[in-house]
């Protein structure tokens, strides 16, 4: 077993501390970082660089929502010894046109290293730790998917992918679909959420409720229907199939999202 430390960014986000988490309960030497993390590290400052992947030969590589993963900071991870990327990108994103993620999959694939990609379906944890969030809260999400149903995943399973592809062989070149045991529509996931929590969310589905939605959180129109347009392709693509990439890689079933609703609500996560 090596005794480089594995380098987690985002170490504080809904996958990587679980998969810092993970590699810890492993026995592996973790460096963890991010902008308030243990090891500073801040995709906008590139003085933090050089000192995040000195003596680190393998890591886990996600940037937040609006980042790009820059592919000079790839080039320095690998003239400093890094030998191993996975990366945490997401679900049809050459459909739904998102150009940073496309960038950031080619950057992996073309940097000498070995790469392994995490292509991730929604996660669970939208609707309590992320963007869904508030919404939830205030008992009423909007998102102009209609009825489609999708493969909502757990991020202990997406991080326990993540760290299977960081610590064996045999997962090198490899673009895996993580997705959840089985699809559902947002309306359907809310209502799961709903009866876990004790609360009351209505699901507005359709493109006129999400802009209308959008504008009143203030973001501009603009921005409003470049997502229409982003979420129209997804739906052209039709329900998701739920697939066997976590039960191949793990050895383990995806958690049904029913779970991640009780566990969620039993933790407290929408008391406020
Ligand atoms: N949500 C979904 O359903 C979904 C599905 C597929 C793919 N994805 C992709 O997943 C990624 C988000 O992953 P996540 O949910 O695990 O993260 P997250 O919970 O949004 O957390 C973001 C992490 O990045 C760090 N960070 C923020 N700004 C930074 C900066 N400038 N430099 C360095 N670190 C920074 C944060 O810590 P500090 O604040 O301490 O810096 C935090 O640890 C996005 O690329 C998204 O496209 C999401």
């Amino acid at each position: 077993m090596s005794a480089h430390p594995i380098l987690v960014l985002g170490a504080s986000g809904s996958t990587g501390r679980r998969v810092a988490s993970l590699l810890r309960a492993a026995g592996r030497p973790v460096r963890p970082a991010s902008r308030r993390g243990e090891v500073r590290f801040d995709w906008t400052e590139p003085r933090t660089w050089p000192s995040t992947v000195t003596g680190v030969s393998r890591m886990y590589l996600m940037a937040p929502d609006g980042v790009p993963v820059d592919p000079a900071f790839v080039a320095c991870a690998v003239d400093h010894g890094v030998r191993r990327f996975v990366l945490l990108s997401s679900k049809a994103i050459d459909v739904m046109g998102d150009e940073r993620l496309m960038s950031a999959e080619r950057t992996v694939r073309e940097s000498g290293a070995e790469w392994t990609i995490v292509r991730s379906d929604w996660f669970d944890q939208n609707f309590d730790e992320g963007v869904f969030r508030d919404a939830v809260l205030a008992g009423e999400v909007a998102l102009p998917l209609g009825d489609l149903r999708q493969v909502f995943v757990d991020a202990d399973d997406i991080a326990t992918v993540a760290v299977a592809a960081l610590t064996e062989d045999g997962h090198a070149g490899l673009t895996y679909e993580v997705g959840g045991p089985r699809a559902l529509s947002f309306g359907e996931a809310l209502d799961i959420i709903g009866r876990a929590a004790g609360r009351r969310i209505v699901y507005r589905g359709t493109e006129r409720e999400f802009v209308a939605a959008q504008t009143a959180a203030g973001l501009p129109h603009e921005s409003a229907t470049a997502a229409v347009a982003a979420f129209t392709a997804l739906a052209g693509l039709g329900d998701a199939e739920p697939n066997d990439v976590v039960r191949r890689v793990t050895g383990r079933e995806p958690k049904p999202f029913e779970t991640y609703a009780t566990e969620a609500a039993a933790r407290g996560a929408w008391n406020v």
